[in-house]
């Protein structure tokens, strides 16, 4: 493989320095500039991740790095993401592949500062590394921006992380409107605000949200749900950038950064009238697209730690850890309330759960709601979740050769404890 690599990307017009060690690798980067590192996770003396691990400590600019991994071995994946690796493929992967993840990093003579691998914060899928290196470039221009994608997603998430990389370090306003939540006989004062008796119960006068966000961003979620009326008002604020409150004489400046959101497709509202056509082009100058958490598997396991995690550091005296099988459980379930849905899910297993590890068990009383929720994963959750703990178990049983003790060890749990698993799972200690 490497040597067909080799070739194929000196024919693409690169210059190829082929190492077969980590050893003589290490050497290699630490003596010559490289754009960009392609590393086998599996060497002959030791693994990628250890090699990567190692530069990073030793040189003071580690190049792009794409990792090629094992068939199935997202953890795997993930875990060199979390190590800092720009991307990776997994075997057997297809060249043409390769070569667009390299095309896409690869800057020839761009040498990475020291240190300016950037932690992702909204995930480590390729379509959220994508999202995040969009709103560094956003965060330079106050374009208005929308945001679209399934309900759950992290459009606000991608918002308010817009909006930290647009005012960085400053104490800027951040307001967001639920544009579905707010009754349309309350809608023009809660965006323009009104003067003390503007109408009855107006005891004292109120800024709108277009004042209070003076500075800042103001992010308007459920954008489709905004009556027409207010949506003509919305434009010409943002034409003039000027407001007056109801009761009112008057005019205000404004500036402010805009960020829609949506979870409808705004084309079809827009030939049906529903929605403002000139609306429609002035809010989506910048468009960003988060796909569902289905599209974008690596990020479930990297959330998932996330989540835990802050359950454990707010809780310190009930920490917990993975179960066996119960992280791997989470990765084919689809998600139809996407990372909402994965948070929930995790904080009920946390708060259910009885011992220190987080079962299968824990997590399925969270799935079983989605599923009274309308939408029914592929196949009965309780049968899927047991059937993925029972090949984990049989998987690590028949590598240490059928022994409980090793076997319960590799797991993480006591001998008695896989013994009793063996049994609910109907595991034949001697097939
Ligand atoms: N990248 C992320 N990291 C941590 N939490 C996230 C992330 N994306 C979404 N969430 C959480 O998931 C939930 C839903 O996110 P939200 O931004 O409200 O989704 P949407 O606006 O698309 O419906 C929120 O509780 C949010 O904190
Ligand atoms: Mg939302």
């Amino acid at each position: 493989m490497g040597e067909a690599l080799r070739d194929r990307l000196e024919l693409e017009g690169f210059a190829v320095d082929w190492h077969e060690t980590a050893g003589s690798a290490r050497a290699a980067i630490a003596a010559t500039r490289y754009d960009m590192l392609i590393c086998d996770d599996r060497l002959p003396d030791g693994t990628g991740g250890e090699l990567f691990a190692t530069l990073n400590e030793t040189v003071p600019a580690v190049p792009p790095t794409v990792f090629i991994t094992g068939f199935g071995s997202i953890d795997r994946a993930v875990a060199l993401l979390k190590l800092g690796a720009t991307d990776y493929v997994t075997k057997p992967f297809d060249i043409e592949d390769l070569l667009g993840k390299i095309n896409a990093h690869c800057r020839p003579g761009e040498a990475p500062e020291a240190g300016s691998s950037r932690a992702p914060t909204l995930g480590v899928s390729s379509a959220m590394r994508d999202v995040e290196a969009a709103l560094h470039q956003i965060a330079a221009y106050s374009s208005h921006t929308l945001i679209t994608g399934e309900s759950g997603v992290g459009k606000e998430e991608v918002a308010k992380r817009l909006h930290a990389l647009a005012f960085p370090g400053r104490e800027r306003p951040f307001v967001a409107v639920d544009c579905g939540a707010v009754s349309q006989a309350l809608m023009e004062s809660e965006l323009f605000g009104h003067e003390r008796g503007a109408f009855t119960g107006a005891m004292r006068s109120r800024r709108g949200v277009f004042e209070q966000a003076d500075g800042g961003t103001l992010f308007f979620d459920e954008i489709a749900n905004m009556p027409l009326a207010m949506q003509m008002k919305l434009l010409r604020v943002l034409q003039d950038r000027l407001v007056t409150r109801v009761g009112g004489e008057r005019r205000r400046e404004v500036d402010f950064r805009l960020v829609c959101a949506t979870n409808r497709d705004l084309k079809p509202l827009v030939r049906s009238g529903e929605f403002r056509e000139d609306l429609y082009y002035r809010i989506n100058v910048v468009h960003i697209d988060v796909p569902p958490l289905r599209e974008r598997h690596e990020d479930i396991a990297w959330l998932a730690d996330r989540f835990l995690e802050a359950h454990n550091e707010a809780h310190p005296e009930a920490s917990r850890a993975w179960g066996p099988a119960a992280r791997e459980s989470l990765l084919h379930y689809p998600w139809p309330g996407n990372v909402r849905e994965l948070k929930h899910c995790i904080e009920r297993a946390w708060v259910m759960s009885r011992g220190p590890a987080l079962e299968c068990e824990d997590l399925l009383s969270g799935f079983e709601s989605v599923e009274a929720g309308g939408r029914t994963p592929d196949t009965d959750l309780r049968s899927y979740l047991r059937s993925c703990e029972r090949a984990r178990i049989v998987e690590v049983l028949e590598r240490n050769d059928w022994v409980v003790g090793r076997s319960a060890g590799e797991l993480g749990i006591s001998r008695k404890n896989l013994w009793e698993r063996m049994r609910r799972l109907e595991i034949d200690a001697l097939s």
